[in-house]
C-alpha cells in the first residue's frame, strides 16, 4: 500500500514512515506539480482536511496531512492555527525558517511577561487527516501534548516553540528531549499513531481525539 504525506518536511515524512512500518509513505517531492494549499481554515482539522483532499485529488493516492500549533491558556488558545506566522504575515520569504521560529517565540514570551507561573498553561495540538482519492473515507484524528510556557528559552533540539514549552511531568523543555522522547508524548506522535490504526482498520468518516 502507498500513501502520500502532504508535506515537503523530511522530518515529518521520516516520523510517519517509522510509525506506519510496512506502508510506503511518499512525500510531496515525488509530485513536483502538486498544488500549494494555503492554510485558510480557522481550525486545525479544517486545514488538515483541506490539504489532504487537494493532494488525494491531485495524486490519486490516499493522502495524509497534518496541521499543528500551540494553544496558550492566557491568550485564549492563541496563537493556535496562526502559530507558524504569529510574528509576521503568511507568505513572507522567511516563513517557516528558524529566524521566524525565534521571532514567534520571542513575541509570545513578551506577551506573557506579566502572566504568573500558575497561569502559563498551554498545549500543542496536531490534527492529522486521511482522505482516500475515490471520494470515500475521510478521517481526522487529533493528538495533544499539555504543558506550560517558561520564561526563557532552553535547549537546542526540536523546532518552533519547543525551547519555551515544558511538557507535563517533565522538568526539561521539549527542545531538551531526545527526538524519540518527544515522539513518544508529542501531539504529532499521538495523532500519527491514531491514524495508523485507522489506516489498518478503515472506519467511517469522523473525528477522534487522543
Ligand atoms: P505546521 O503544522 O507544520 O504548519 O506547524 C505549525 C507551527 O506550530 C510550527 O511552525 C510551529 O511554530 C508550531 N509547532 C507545531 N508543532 C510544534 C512542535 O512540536 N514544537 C514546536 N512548535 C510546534
Amino acid at each position: 500500500m502507498k500513501i502520500v504525506l502532504a508535506t515537503r518536511n523530511q522530518g515529518k515524512i521520516e516520523e510517519l514512515r517509522r510509525i506506519l512500518g510496512g506502508i510506503d509513505v511518499l512525500g510531496l517531492e515525488a509530485f513536483p506539480d502538486a498544488p500549494e494549499v494555503p492554510e485558510t481554515e480557522l481550525t486545525f482539522e479544517g486545514n488538515a482536511l483541506l490539504k489532504a483532499r487537494a493532494i488525494a485529488a491531485h495524486t490519486g493516492l490516499p493522502a495524509v496531512s497534518d496541521d499543528s500549533g500551540l494553544c496558550v491558556d492566557a491568550l485564549n488558545g492563541m496563537p493556535g492555527v496562526l502559530s507558524a506566522r504569529w510574528s509576521g504575515r503568511f507568505g513572507t520569504p522567511d516563513f517557516g525558517a528558524p529566524d521566524r521560529d525565534r521571532a514567534n517565540l520571542e513575541l509570545l514570551l513578551d506577551q506573557l511577561a506579566d502572566v504568573a507561573a500558575a497561569d502559563r498553561g498551554a498545549h500543542f495540538v496536531c490534527a492529522a487527516a486521511l482522505v482516500r482519492p475515490d471520494g470515500g473515507e475521510q478521517v481526522v484524528v487529533e493528538g495533544r501534548m499539555d504543558g506550560r510556557i517558561i520564561e526563557a528559552p532552553r535547549g537546542d533540539g526540536g523546532f518552533g516553540y519547543d525551547p519555551i514549552f515544558v511538557p507535563d511531568g517533565e522538568t526539561r523543555t521539549s527542545a531538551e528531549l531526545t527526538a524519540a522522547e518527544k515522539d513518544a508524548i508529542s501531539h504529532r506522535g499521538k495523532a500519527f499513531r491514531a491514524l495508523a490504526v485507522s489506516l489498518a482498520r478503515p472506519t467511517e468518516a469522523g473525528v477522534s481525539r487522543t
